[in-house]
């Protein structure tokens, strides 16, 4: 089908919103949709929104605000749809505020927007669809398109582990594992369209145990498809980190040496309050166990500083935490209390000033730790995907086994592949590197 109208998608926060508002956009194709570059091109605009802190949610009432002026200028000639996090926890309240929204869907709904659009269309009011239906919505989806080499894969979503100051369990709902041979027939046709590294998605992803089979197991199994050369996976809890697991980055040489793995506190008072369900020594376990598995794992966490109570004492845990384990990348957040969380009922909340102080140290002592894994990397020999396109002519910008963007010089011609490069400079958020063989290798 001719693709005669525009699609504008924004989107917020996590990858899983990122893998779905691809899906989103491939839903639409058949009903014409193609993609627009701006809202004031397109007929249909989504924004697919993050409930997971304040700031995040705010930006979708602003961003809506301006939708509002660009719909009136077009004579009503645009649809809007809010979909996500924030249209889960929020409809009703997205349509009181925002009336001039045609659709409001969450995150289990999207496989049903083409109904939801010939909907908007016949009825002329707003359509909410934030059920958690009983099919999931991944049994009516199309094929997904690749888009470049490296792509995202959803396999889990979903969270039964309710952190008492996480909002996804309620917005994303409990755990669901895709079936293996839907995820395995996916991965290979994202291989058949040139796809050469594949990030397994889920909120919850190393507890996937779809057909009563592992983790570990399945990324076994996506290493046997051809044309695939790389694997990550991303967001682990520490608790589902089982041995199988541990063993398969050992194990398995296209596993990249990198791991997403939230600790989000380092004091057991904290831990035990944030409802983590393990202790400081079980996470320093679980890194000694995957540093002897495959010494050279590199490690990323996400961090709440001023989660209700916390004192100096827990903050300094934190710090002594970070010192120990040592991490390359990461994402330190000031605590956001969220409506319906446990946490949010807590007392001694802390001051908003004693969280930025907080925030800050933090965010310089894993800078630093960042600074120095970086400089260590000057002079290696490194495999990268080159997936985007560069600012200069000639340039593209590809990611190292560690995620590190890797600037490289005169290499159209080698766009999607994978190339080895030297590091020859390094920049505070990236590195640049000369390509040492333009032949494809293996990771
Ligand atoms: N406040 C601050 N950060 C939060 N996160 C989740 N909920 C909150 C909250 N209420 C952070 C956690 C999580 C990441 C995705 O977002 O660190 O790992
Ligand atoms: Fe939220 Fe905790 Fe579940 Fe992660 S594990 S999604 S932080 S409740």
């Amino acid at each position: 089908m001719a693709l005669t109208k525009k699609l504008f998608v924004k989107t917020y926060g996590c990858q899983m919103n990122v893998y779905d508002s691809a899906r989103m956009a491939d839903v639409l194709a058949p009903l014409g949709y193609g993609p627009g570059e701006t809202p004031e091109d397109a007929d249909m605009v989504i924004l697919n929104t993050c409930h997971i802190r304040e700031k995040a949610s705010e930006k979708v009432f602003s961003e809506l605000g301006r939708l509002r002026q660009i719909k009136a200028d077009k004579d009503g000639g645009l649809i809007i749809a809010v979909a996500g996090c924030v249209a889960q926890a929020e409809g009703e309240e997205i349509l009181r505020r925002a009336p001039f929204v045609d659709i409001v869907l969450g995150p289990q709904t999207y496989h049903r927007l083409p109904e939801m659009v010939a909907q908007a269309a016949r009825a002329g009011g707003a359509v909410l669809d934030t059920e958690f239906p009983i099919e999931p919505k991944f049994d009516f989806l199309p094929d997904a398109r690749a888009d470049g080499p490296a792509a995202f894969l959803s396999v889990q979503e979903g969270c039964d582990k309710f952190c008492t100051f996480c909002v996804v369990p309620y917005t994303r709902g409990g755990e669901y594992s895709r079936p293996a041979p839907a995820i395995l027939a996916e991965a290979r046709k994202l291989a058949d369209q040139g796809v050469v590294e594949i990030t397994l998605l889920g909120q919850n992803v190393n507890g996937w145990h779809g057909d009563g089979k592992s983790f570990g197991w399945l990324i076994r199994q996506v290493a046997k498809i051809d044309g695939i050369e790389r694997i990550r996976f991303t967001t682990s809890h520490p608790r589902d980190m089982d041995d199988d697991l541990i063993a398969a980055h050992g194990e398995v040489s296209k596993l990249m040496p990198f791991l997403h793995l939230p600790v989000q506190a380092g004091s057991n008072r904290m831990l035990e309050a944030m409802n983590r369900r393990h202790d400081r020594d079980f996470y320093f376990g679980l890194v000694e166990k995957l540093r002897a598995a495959r010494p050279d794992l590199a490690l990323s966490s996400d961090f709440i500083v001023g989660f209700p109570g916390e004192t100096d004492a827990d903050f300094a845990d934190t710090l002594d935490l970070v010192r120990q384990v040592g991490f390359v990348q990461t994402y330190s957040f000031k605590y956001s209390s969220r409506p319906g969380t446990p946490a949010a009922g807590m007392p001694h909340q802390v001051d908003e000033a004693v969280k930025e102080a907080r925030l800050a140290e933090l965010m310089d002592l894993l800078q630093d730790q960042t600074n120095r894994f970086n400089a260590h990397c000057l002079g290696l020999e490194m495999a990268v995907v080159l997936d985007r396109v560069g600012k200069h002519p000639g340039q593209m910008i590809g990611r190292s086994p560690y995620m590190q963007p890797v600037h490289v010089d005169n290499v159209a011609h080698l766009a999607g592949k994978l190339v080895n490069v030297r590091i020859s400079e390094i920049h505070p958020r990236s590195l640049r590197g000369e390509v040492i063989h333009s032949e494809r290798i293996r990771a």
